[in-house]
C-alpha cells in the first residue's frame, strides 16, 4: 500500500480487501460505503448482538435515512459481513479503517481505551504493507506519538516500511450521514505525503466528495477538534446571554433570527445543553491536549460550565412556572418531551434530559418520558411513553428537551388537556404569544416577553 499505481490498479481491479473495526454509528455506514463502492468489506465488532444483527440481515441504524438499502444491496451482493474476531479479519484486508469509540471517564478524561486494544491487536495481526486509516477522533499527536508505537511494538511492523498509518477525521451528523458522506469535503492525512496521496485516492473512489489533503495526522485531528468545539463554545456564548436575555425581557430567538441577517454571524441556538457523542467530549479532548502542551483554553473552560450548568435553569424555569400557577413541585407529574441529545435521532449519549429528569426526582417529582424514538423503552430508568394523547391529560408540566421535528407539530391546545398546564420550552419551537393565548403557563428558555 505504498505504491500508488500499485493501488490505483487493486481499486480498478476492486481487489483491495477493506476492514472497518467499530461498525456504530459512523464505522457502519463508513463500511457499507466501502462495500456499495465494490470493495469487499468485512465490519468487526465486541457487540455480539450487533454482529449477529448484521449477519441475520437486518439493518440496526433505522434512523439513519438511505442506508437501508445500500445494506440490503451488499448484504445479498456477499460484498458486506461482520465479524467479532479480529484476528481473522484483519490479516485478510490491506486496509484497516479504525471507527472505535473515544469518550471520556467520569472526570472528563479523554478515554482511547478502544483505540490502544485496537492497535495492540494490530501489532500481532497486521499484514505486511497494510495501510490503518483512524477516523475516530483524538488529540492532535495521538496518532504520532501513541497509534504508531503500540502498532511497531511487536517488533514485526516498521512505520514507513511495511506499515503505512493516516486519519480521515469523521465529521458526519448523526440521522444525515448519506447526505454527509456525499456532499462535505473530507480530510484526510497519511504519515508522508506518500500516504496521504495513497489516502486521497482511495476516498475519491469512495466518496463523491471534495478530499482535502492536510499536511500531517495531527493537523487533520486539530481541524477536526476546531469545527466541533466552535459550535461547543458558541452555544455556551448564546446559552449564557439568553439567560441575560429572558431577565431583560428580550426575546433571543426573535434577537438571533435578526442577527443571522448580517452575512458575517453564524446562528447558534441556546438549549437545555450539550450532549452527544462528540462536542463536549471534543472540548474535553482540546483542554486534555492543552494541559499536556501547559496552556490555558480558559475560553473552552468556560463554555464547557455555561452548558453544563443549562439543566439547571430549565429546572428553576420549571419551578417558577410551578410558583406562578401556586402548585408544589413535590409529587407532580411532569412529562419529559424527547431525551435525544439532539433532534431526530435514536441518540442519548451524554444527553441533558438525563440530569433535568434526575434534578426533578430529587426535587420529588414524578417524571414521565415521551420520546418517539424510544416507545416503550426504558430509558434512564424510566419506561418512554408510547402515545402524547393518553398521557397528557395525566400531566401536570411539560419539558420540550429535545426539539423533534415530532414536537414541532404539537399543536399548543393539546398542551391545555394537561391537568395544569404548565410548558417549558427549552428549544424555541413555541410561540410564547400562542401559549399566552392558550392560556398555558409558558416558560421558554431565554424568551423574555419582548
Ligand atoms: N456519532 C457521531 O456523531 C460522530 C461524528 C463524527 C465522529 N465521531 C467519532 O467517530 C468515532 C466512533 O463514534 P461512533 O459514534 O460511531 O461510536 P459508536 O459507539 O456508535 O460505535 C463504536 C462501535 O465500536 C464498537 N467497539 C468498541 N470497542 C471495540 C473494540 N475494542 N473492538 C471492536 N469494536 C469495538 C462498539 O461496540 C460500537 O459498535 C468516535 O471517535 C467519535 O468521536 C462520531
Amino acid at each position: 500500500m505504498n505504491n500508488i499505481i500499485e493501488v490505483r490498479n487493486s481499486l480498478e481491479a476492486k481487489s483491495l480487501k477493506v476492514c472497518v473495526v467499530g461498525i456504530g454509528r459512523i464505522g457502519l455506514p463508513t463500511a457499507l460505503s466501502f462495500a456499495k463502492s465494490g470493495l469487499h468489506t468485512i465490519g468487526v465488532d465486541i457487540n455480539e448482538n450487533l454482529v449477529s444483527t448484521i449477519n441475520s440481515g437486518v439493518f440496526p441504524l433505522k434512523d439513519e435515512p438511505g442506508y437501508e438499502e445500500i445494506f440490503n444491496d451488499v448484504i445479498k451482493n456477499k460484498m458486506f459481513s461482520a465479524t467479532t474476531k479480529i484476528e481473522d479479519a484483519v490479516p485478510n484486508s490491506n486496509l484497516i479503517l479504525l471507527s472505535l469509540p473515544t469518550p471520556m471517564d467520569e472526570n472528563n478524561i479523554p478515554d482511547y481505551s478502544a483505540l490502544r486494544n485496537a492497535a495492540s491487536r494490530l501489532s500481532e495481526s497486521l499484514t505486511s504493507n497494510s495501510l490503518v486509516i483512524v477516523e475516530s477522533t483524538v488529540e492532535p499527536g495521538f496518532i504520532e506519538d501513541e497509534m504508531v508505537s503500540i502498532i511497531s511494538k511487536s517488533g514485526r511492523l516498521k512505520i514507513e516500511e511495511n506499515f503505512f498509518i493516516g486519519v480521515c477525521p469523521e465529521n458526519a451528523n448523526p440521522g444525515e450521514i448519506l447526505h454527509d458522506f456525499t456532499n462535505l469535503p473530507r480530510l484526510i492525512a497519511g504519515i508522508n505525503n506518500d500516504v496521504t496521496k495513497i489516502i486521497k485516492i482511495i476516498y475519491n473512489f469512495v466518496f463523491p466528495v471534495e478530499i482535502v489533503e492536510m499536511p500531517n495526522c495531527k493537523t487533520a485531528n486539530a481541524v477536526k477538534l476546531t469545527t466541533n468545539v466552535f459550535r461547543d463554545v458558541n452555544i455556551a456564548f448564546v446559552s449564557e446571554l439568553s439567560l441575560m436575555f429572558e431577565k431583560l425581557g428580550i426575546d433571543t430567538m426573535k434577537v438571533l433570527e435578526a442577527a443571522k441577517k448580517k452575512y458575517n454571524f453564524q446562528i447558534h441556538y441556546p438549549g437545555a445543553g450539550v450532549g452527544g457523542p462528540c462536542l463536549p467530549i471534543n472540548s474535553y479532548q482540546l483542554l486534555n491536549s492543552a494541559k499536556r502542551a501547559g496552556v490555558k483554553l480558559s475560553m473552552i473552560e468556560s463554555g464547557r460550565k455555561i452548558n453544563e450548568k443549562m439543566p439547571d435553569h430549565v429546572v428553576k424555569l420549571t419551578s417558577d412556572a410551578f410558583k406562578e400557577s401556586n402548585k408544589s413541585l413535590q409529587n407532580s407529574d411532569i412529562l419529559i418531551l424527547g431525551v435525544s441529545y439532539k433532534p431526530n435521532v435514536k441518540d442519548i449519549q451524554l444527553s441533558p434530559a438525563e440530569k433535568i429528569i434526575k434534578k426533578l426526582q430529587n426535587l420529588g417529582t414524578n417524571v414521565y418520558v415521551y420520546d418517539p424514538y424510544f416507545p416503550s423503552e426504558n430509558v434512564f430508568g424510566i419506561k418512554v411513553e408510547d402515545n402524547l394523547d393518553d398521557i397528557l391529560p395525566k400531566m401536570d408540566a411539560a419539558i420540550i428537551v429535545t426539539d423533534h421535528d415530532d414536537f414541532k407539530n404539537i399543536k399548543i391546545s393539546s398542551f391545555t388537556k394537561m391537568k395544569n398546564p404548565i410548558l417549558i420550552d427549552t428549544r424555541g419551537i413555541i410561540d410564547p404569544s400562542s401559549a399566552k393565548l392558550e392560556k398555558v403557563i409558558f416558560r421558554g428558555l431565554g424568551r423574555g416577553n419582548s
